[in-house]
């Protein structure tokens, strides 16, 4: 049995890491401050619970006695938001992510995984490989491509052992539906409940790598309990299916019912990613297809 601190472990990607460790027998401790504008958040009563923020190292350093691994998901998570709100992005993505390395450093964490973004790809050309340059084209890809950087520096100059993953359109249970930002998916499921026409932005031909958020959580758990050679860590992984599908073809499964609205600024045209790297250094591989998922929604 190991320990666990998850960060932002009330939100949508953290409660699947907190439900994972725990029905694999481990502690956890699941931080958050419930900052996000989510519809609800998700406080596993088996594990410590703390309404707290990462920024906060009095409180990191409490909590962090005895944990072995860090999952760090707090975060501003949305480009919108993160466009409307730079400087509070750069804080909670940057100070918070350093704040944490820093305090899991001199608590001796044996391992800290830490949520990024394929947004860092920008428009680069897809597949996305982790060798492309990154391409921000918001403050929410600057701040984490920032903080990976950071967790890079803590693995070469500090030893702390650090993994950084590129989530690309994670969707799921518990995916936030609230609100113009919240991912694509949740949207237009709620639009179906409510009996309205789904809202395509732009022209719906944008294509995405929509990974099944099961996945995601079984990537941190291996990626915690996996033993690799020690030039692995420090360095970024994507965590896509290796598929991608047009916005268009995403509504048709869910409704016929749809309109077209303004495309927004700072989002890429299309992603796709090269998951070659996560799948042969963590054994891992995707268990379902954003299809068959949705398929199975009522
Ligand atoms: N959902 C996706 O498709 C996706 C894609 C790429 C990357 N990510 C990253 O994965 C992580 C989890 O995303 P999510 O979709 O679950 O988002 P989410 O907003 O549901 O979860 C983030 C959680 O962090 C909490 N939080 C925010 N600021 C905090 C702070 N200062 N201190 C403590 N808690 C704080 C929020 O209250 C929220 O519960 C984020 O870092 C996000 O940037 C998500």
């Amino acid at each position: 049995m190991f320990k666990s601190l998850v960060t932002g472990g009330a939100g949508f990607i953290g409660s699947h890491i907190v439900d994972k460790l725990l029905f694999n027998g481990h502690k956890v401790i699941c931080l958050d401050n419930e900052f996000a504008d989510n519809d609800q958040f998700y406080w596993n009563q088996s594990a410590q619970n703390v309404k707290g923020d990462i920024r906060d190292s009095t409180l990191l350093n409490s909590l962090l006695e005895g944990v072995d691994y860090v999952f760090h998901c707090a975060a501003e998570s949305r480009i919108g938001p993160a466009i409307e709100n730079p400087l509070n992005t750069f804080d909670i993505n940057i100070m918070g992510t350093a704040n944490l390395l820093q305090c899991s450093r001199e608590a001796g964490v044996k391992r800290l995984i830490f949520s990024s973004t394929s947004s860092a790809y920008g428009l680069n050309k897809v597949p996305n490989v982790e060798s492309q340059p990154e391409d921000c084209l918001n403050p929410y890809s600057v701040s984490k491509v920032s903080a990976e950087k950071i967790c890079t520096l803590y693995t070469q100059l500090y030893g702390l052992q650090t993994i950084i993953f590129r989530y690309f359109n994670v969707y799921g249970e518990r995916a936030p539906k609230k609100g113009q930002y919240c991912p694509v998916i949740g949207i237009f499921l709620r639009q179906r409940a409510a009996g309205q026409s789904l809202t395509i932005v732009g022209d719906g031909k944008q294509r995405r790598d929509f990974v099944y958020v099961g996945d995601v959580a079984n990537a941190n758990f291996l990626a915690a309990t996996t033993i690799i050679p020690n030039h692995m860590f420090g360095q970024v992984y994507n965590v896509g299916q290796g598929y991608n599908i047009s916005i268009n073809d995403i509504a048709k499964l869910i409704s016929d019912d749809h309109i077209y609205i303004p495309s927004r600024e700072g989002e890429a045209f299309e992603n796709l990613a090269d998951n070659t790297k996560l799948k042969t250094t963590f054994s891992w591989k995707p268990t379902i297809t954003v299809q068959q998922w949705i398929n199975n929604q009522s």
